[in-house]
């Protein structure tokens, strides 16, 4: 259909970006197909959408140029091919009509700048001017134009990179590394939710630790999340040395990855630690303490969701619980829970996540019986 579409109003046609890349990866479940016309994409998702069974409704975007037709669970996007230019201070490109070359080198990495034609006369070829292929083939995350440009112009790219090395375990090339670093305080510019977008699907991965670390290896992680980078370092006194908590909470959040699929716990696994920093204390008599820190630690998380403007709603409350419970020694009613309690209790409820929820709601005591306090989570 937008084969025919294209032909009725002469303009040249691709699929482009995550499609293609995913198709090509064999990665299942497409949400949705961005197709550019080298010409007007509304004009073409018009056309298209007159053909389509049952007339589904054009939803326009004149300000960006953009249309887009949902089909079943598909979301379908045309884009006029453009070039693009960017100011210092924004992640707004100043755009202009140009060809099919112009709208892949604007794109953020060579596997998402593949396009796949729709025209008939080279129907299903892949055009592949930056060799996307050959980097699916050697699993690298690559800039069609030089790393600086590209992560100058739209600092987002800075995170999308270290998302797509963490989901599809690639490798980031190294002067893309450098680059990400050389501009990191640019990620200033982004705004929190775009930044949480990208944090949540690297939480989301099969093994987020990768993503942390290249957060933390590319200085992005202090401006993000310093709360975590706080949890670094090993010190010494009297010969008496603490875990490094930073490398510890990423080994966490991975043994916990590989129990459940549940985001707010892999968030409650990454926050589990973050009380360490403000209450590390050395003892002459009894050596490291991080005492109260779970208490502590369940406040910052309130201020951190805050910051990032994640909502304050009974997830955060979860994570808050979570992070409270998570290595003190607690009575949870009936049940004994010893140390590491997330990590235990994850691994009793399995994935059942509305029996921890439920657990979380009962009181928590000490496991001292003379100092049976009541603690609540506020
Ligand atoms: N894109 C870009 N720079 C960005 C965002 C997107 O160049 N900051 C381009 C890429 O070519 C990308 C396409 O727009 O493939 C579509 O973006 P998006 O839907 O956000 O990502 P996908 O690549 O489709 O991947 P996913 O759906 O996993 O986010």
């Amino acid at each position: 259909i937008v084969t025919e579409a294209s032909e009725n109003l002469q303009v040249e046609c691709y699929v482009i970006g995550g499609f293609v890349r995913d198709f090509l990866l064999g990665r299942g479940n497409p949400k949705d197909i961005d197709i550019v016309a080298v010409g007007s994409g509304i004009e073409l998702a018009r056309k298209v959408a007159s053909k389509l069974p049952g007339k589904p409704q054009v939803s326009i975007f004149k300000n960006f140029g953009t249309a887009m037709i949902k089909h079943g669970d598909l979301e379908i996007e045309f884009v006029g091919a453009r070039k693009e230019s960017y100011h210092r201070d924004s992640r707004k490109p100043v755009v202009e009509d140009g060809t099919l070359e112009d709208d892949q080198k604007r794109r953020d990495f060579t596997i998402n700048a593949l396009a796949l034609s729709l025209n008939s006369s080279n129907l299903g070829d892949l055009l592949d001017p930056f060799d996307g292929i050959g980097d699916l083939e050697r699993k690298i995350i690559r800039t069609p134009l030089a790393p600086d440009v590209t992560y100058s112009d739209d600092p987002l790219r800075m995170m999308r990179a270290i998302r797509f090395a963490t989901q599809l375990n690639f490798t980031i090339q190294l002067q893309s590394l450098q680059a990400i670093t050389e501009n990191k305080e640019r990620i200033k510019i982004v705004s929190k939710e775009r930044i949480v977008d990208e944090l949540h699907k690297i939480i989301a991965s099969k093994k987020p630790s990768k993503g942390f670390a290249l957060l933390h290896k590319t200085e992005l992680l202090p401006i993000i999340l310093p709360e975590l980078t706080a949890l670094e370092g090993i010190e010494e006194i009297e010969g008496q040395r603490h875990k490094d908590n930073f490398w510890h909470t990423l080994e966490v959040v991975d043994n916990i990855s590989e129990t459940t699929d549940n985001l707010w716990l892999r968030w409650a696994a990454l926050l589990h630690d973050i009380g360490k920093a403000p209450t590390k204390k050395f003892h002459k008599k009894i050596g490291w303490t991080f005492h109260g820190h779970e208490f502590v630690g369940s406040k910052m998380v309130y201020k951190l969701f805050k910051r990032l403007r994640l909502p304050l709603n009974d997830k955060m409350k979860f994570v808050q619980k979570m992070v409270l419970m998570s290595s003190r020694p607690i009575v949870l009613s009936e049940d004994f829970v010893t140390d590491s309690a997330v990590r235990r209790l994850v691994f009793d409820a399995g994935d059942n996540v509305d029996d921890l929820m439920t657990l979380c709601e009962a009181d928590i005591t000490t496991k001292n019986p003379r100092k049976q306090k009541k603690y609540t989570n506020n």
